[in-house]
């Protein structure tokens, strides 16, 4: 019998050129996933980009329905921004045009293992609370544009281990939604206590947890950026070498210092560790709640963490956004390197104290920069390990002196 008449007779070339490394690659892949051919292997990947694309349309229109624009209310207005309280949804699918924002900064509630006053998601569930965030914020980027989130880590209750939530959330939003991790910056809090004290002080089987997780992402591997805008100044050692000059060898990790390296670029670039303390607790917007008995914003960052990547990502004119405004740090900060901004808020009672930031007049950012810190080399100081045996049981049992205090161990957050 003859062989019927293909419907759609592949009768059309196009021809691709390929490295003979990236032919071998695309052969060697299209059999070990069992097709006959690259082409056939090609036309497989391709259906399965529309199909990720039609789930994206799709989960961007469901969320248009569930998300309109009138969740979120205007609430203050400045010269450069708003804040507008209410569900952020409503601002990434209703509100905000698509393609609009330069960046999103911001810190979301953390999935904490000890709820605190403004509501946290259970760790395991986080990724799942998070999506149609991601999938907002995936709408409203610029392709040239960065999405910058200030996230801690949590210990598992009553663990001396920690949870993976943050790491998921980053794997989540690389590889669900296409966003490419840029760089992840460390925020260092030098200020911050020894907690969990259970696991640090008591049994001390752990160390002080002082370094948040700062994931900076972007639709495309190209967002725009200058770390010129971000110099630090030079450290001691630095300026004696711009002052004496430097004779130029190599070193002995095999790096070729040459005699550019003594030319002075106004300061160093610096490195992925913020180290900034959030120990801020008197000022205006302290006063002001103190002073109308309004609740201060419990998880609040140091205007210094914003200021570095808006500086560092955005031009002046340009759009910044916080999702998760609380106090409205990085809506002062905007406003004070006069980048449009917007804020969105679900506390009204966060929204009462964060205008203090602007009414009467917007609060400056601090002239005073801080100390800068030092970290000790680990190991400096000398230790008789003969006296300080280790816990062989790994803290699983409080010391013989603290057995009675209590049962349970209490585990601190953050
Ligand atoms: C970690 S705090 C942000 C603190 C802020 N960076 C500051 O310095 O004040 C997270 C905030 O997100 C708010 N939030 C949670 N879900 C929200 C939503 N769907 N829309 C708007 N805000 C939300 C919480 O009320 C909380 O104030």
């Amino acid at each position: 019998m003859a062989r019927p008449r293909a419907e759609n007779p592949r009768t059309k070339f196009t021809n691709i050129r390929l490295t003979e490394e990236e032919r071998a690659a695309f052969e060697e892949a299209a059999a070990t996933r069992g097709y006959k051919n690259v082409s056939e292997y090609i036309r497989f990947l391709h259906s399965e980009h529309l199909g990720k694309e039609s789930s994206r349309t799709s989960a961007i229109e469901t969320n248009a329905r569930a998300y309109p624009k009138s969740l979120v209310k205007p609430f203050l207005t400045t010269d450069n921004g708003e804040i507008l309280w209410g569900d952020s949804r409503g601002y990434l699918f209703g509100k905000a045009k698509p393609n609009s924002v330069d960046l999103i900064m911001t810190s979301p509630p953390f999935g904490l293992v000890r709820k605190k006053s403004y509501g946290n998601e259970d760790a395991d569930q986080y990724c799942d609370w998070f999506r149609p965030f991601a999938e907002g914020f995936h709408r409203v980027l610029k392709d040239s544009g960065s999405l910058v989130i200030d996230i801690g880590g949590a210990w598992k209750p009553g663990h001396p281990t920690r949870s993976l939530y943050h790491f998921k959330l980053l794997v989540m939003l690389v590889e669900e939604y296409g966003f490419h991790l840029c760089q992840e910056h460390y925020w260092w809090n030098p200020s911050k206590l020894p907690t969990p004290a259970e696991w640090v002080n008591v049994r001390r089987v752990r160390v002080k947890d002082a370094v948040n997780t700062v994931w900076w992402l972007a639709k495309t591997p190209y967002p725009k950026a200058n770390n010129k805008r971000i110099l630090q100044p030079y450290s001691k050692s630095m300026e004696h070498l711009l002052k004496n000059g430097y004779t130029a060898k190599l070193r002995p990790s095999g790096h070729d210092i040459s005699d550019k390296f003594s030319k002075d670029n106004g300061g160093s670039v610096p490195p992925n560790l913020l180290a900034i303390a959030n120990t801020e607790s008197n000022g205006r917007y302290q006063d002001q709640c103190r002073a109308e008995n309004i609740a201060i914003h419990p998880a609040r960052f140091p205007t210094q963490l914003p200021e570095y990547f808006i500086r560092f990502l955005t031009d002046p004119g340009d759009l910044v956004v916080d999702p998760f405004g609380g106090s409205c740090v990085t809506g002062v900060v905007a406003e004070n390197l006069r980048r449009r901004w917007v804020c969105c808020e679900l506390s009204e009672e966060y929204l009462l104290g964060a205008k203090a930031r602007f009414v009467p007049t917007v609060q400056p950012l601090p002239k005073e920069r801080g100390v800068p810190y030092e970290i000790a080399s680990p190991c400096a100081r000398p230790v008789d390990e003969e006296a300080v045996p280790l816990f062989e049981d790994g803290g699983a049992q409080r010391p013989a002196s603290m057995r009675k205090k209590a049962t349970e161990p209490k585990v601190a957050a953050e």
